[in-house]
């Protein structure tokens, strides 16, 4: 099994980066969203409109990429023999995080599809820039792999 994912690694690494990249667009768009979404009053036909486009944007890109990542990396780490390797556990703990970010904001959508609205637009526009954070330090972490 090792011998074959290493053999197949690029292809691995290809798709990895792909639906990174698939879910990082979702993870800057889903908070945007969001504050379209509070132009409109709860149970208007406005609210309506963007609760199905959030629900779109999470079925077909979020959930799917956010899945394909994981595969691909953890059979990556396994196919290279990474898991002892200091840079991906400080990763897979930024990812795990990201990986959080992106059920709690998913929760915080179907909550506003109810009509609810948890965040301000003042919130939705500092925690929108997580993910770019959490997106450097990672990039770092896997190309210079410092520990
Ligand atoms: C979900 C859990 C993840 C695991 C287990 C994982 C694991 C890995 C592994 C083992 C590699 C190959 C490293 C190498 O060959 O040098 C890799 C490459 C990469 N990962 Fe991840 N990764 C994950 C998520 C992410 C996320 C969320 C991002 C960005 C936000 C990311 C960005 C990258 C990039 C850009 C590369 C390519 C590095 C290169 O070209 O050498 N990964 N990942």
């Amino acid at each position: 099994m090792q011998a074959v994912l290493s053999d197949i690694y690029l292809f691995l690494k290809s798709g990895h980066v792909i639906f990174m990249v698939f879910w990082m667009a979702g993870l800057f768009m889903l908070p945007r969203q969001c504050i379209y979404m509070l132009d409109h009053a709860p149970g208007s036909p406005g609210e309506a409109k963007w609760a199905v486009r959030m629900g779109k944007l999470r079925k077909i890109i979020l959930t799917p990429s956010l899945a394909i990542v994981w595969v691909l990396g953890l059979s990556m780490a396994y196919g290279g023999e990474w898991f002892t390797a200091g840079w991906l556990h400080a990763k897979l703990t930024l990812v795990l995080a990201m990986t959080g970010y992106h059920g709690w904001l998913v929760g915080q959508t179907k909550k506003m599809a109810r009509g609810e609205r948890p965040l301000s637009e003042k919130t939705l526009r500092m925690i929108g820039e997580v993910p770019g954070l959490l997106l450097i330090l990672i990039v770092l972490l896997v190309y210079l792999k410092p520990f």
